[in-house]
């Protein structure tokens, strides 16, 4: 039997499952907690870091990452602190210099009110999210690919970069990866980078249709629009 547990999120009383996250329990209550690695129903590792939130623990406060926090009766997480806002826009300039092509994380970027990028370009094509990985080993248990490497180093490969046959085909991995959504104005060449701050047109669709967020089309969707022209 589900037993629920009160938590306050921004200021709000929350009655949620207890196991659940608590970004888990702020998508449901449409509390918008910015995610990129989150893929419900699937385990959550922590990788993108854009969804920290700060707990706050005998007057205390520390950082942690929402999907990886489970809630606990009377715990008070706050989501939307200039402290957050300045991290989660430091972290959001970091995923953009890994793969500043991604039209995904651009848009994220935009959304956390990045303007300029101050790390150089790594044109990575992958920011590490391991949506591939978990989806290839949790959803088809095929284990097909994984990461390798350490460090600057760390990347997804098939074992001994040879062609799997326990690959199954299905193109969850592609279909999962933030790299694969169109970049707005096309690949931008090696050197030529910018945060072009042409994702208005998601922006648009939300100042049409206030109800339909379009800042989670990675994140499932859920209807906030605050951090919309931060
Ligand atoms: S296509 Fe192959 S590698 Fe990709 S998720 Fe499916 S089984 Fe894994
Ligand atoms: S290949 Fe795509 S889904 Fe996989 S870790 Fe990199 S960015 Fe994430
Ligand atoms: S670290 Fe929580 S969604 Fe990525």
């Amino acid at each position: 039997m589900l037993q629920y547990v009160t938590v306050n999120i921004d200021g709000s009383d929350i009655k949620a499952p207890r196991g659940s996250s608590v970004l888990e329990v702020a998508v449901e209550y449409g509390i918008c907690i910015p995610h990129l690695c989150h893929i419900p129903n699937l385990s959550d590792i922590g990788a993108c870091r854009l969804c920290i939130v700060e707990l706050v623990e005998n007057g205390q406060s520390k950082v942690s990452t929402s999907c990886t926090l489970s809630i606990q009766q009377g715990m008070v997480v706050k989501t939307n602190t200039d402290k957050i806002r300045r991290l989660r826009r430091n972290v959001a300039e970091l995923l953009v210099s890994e793969s500043p092509n991604s039209r995904a994380v651009q848009d994220i970027a935009v959304r956390c009110g990045v303007k300029d990028v101050r790390y150089p370009f790594r044109n990575n094509n992958c920011v590490l999210c391991g949506r591939c990985v978990r989806a290839c080993t949790e959803l088809w248990q095929a284990k097909a690919i994984g990461f390798v490497g350490r460090g600057i180093d760390r990347h997804v490969e098939r074992p001994f970069n040879l062609y799997s046959e326990l690959c199954k085909q299905c193109d969850s991995c592609v279909q999962l990866c933030p790299m694969t959504i169109t970049p707005c104005d096309g690949p931008m060449k090696p050197g030529e980078e910018y945060l072009c701050g042409k994702c208005d047109s998601q922006l648009m669709i939300q100042e049409e249709r206030p109800e339909s967020c379009a800042w989670c089309r990675l994140g499932e969707g859920f209807n906030c629009g605050r951090y919309a022209g931060v």
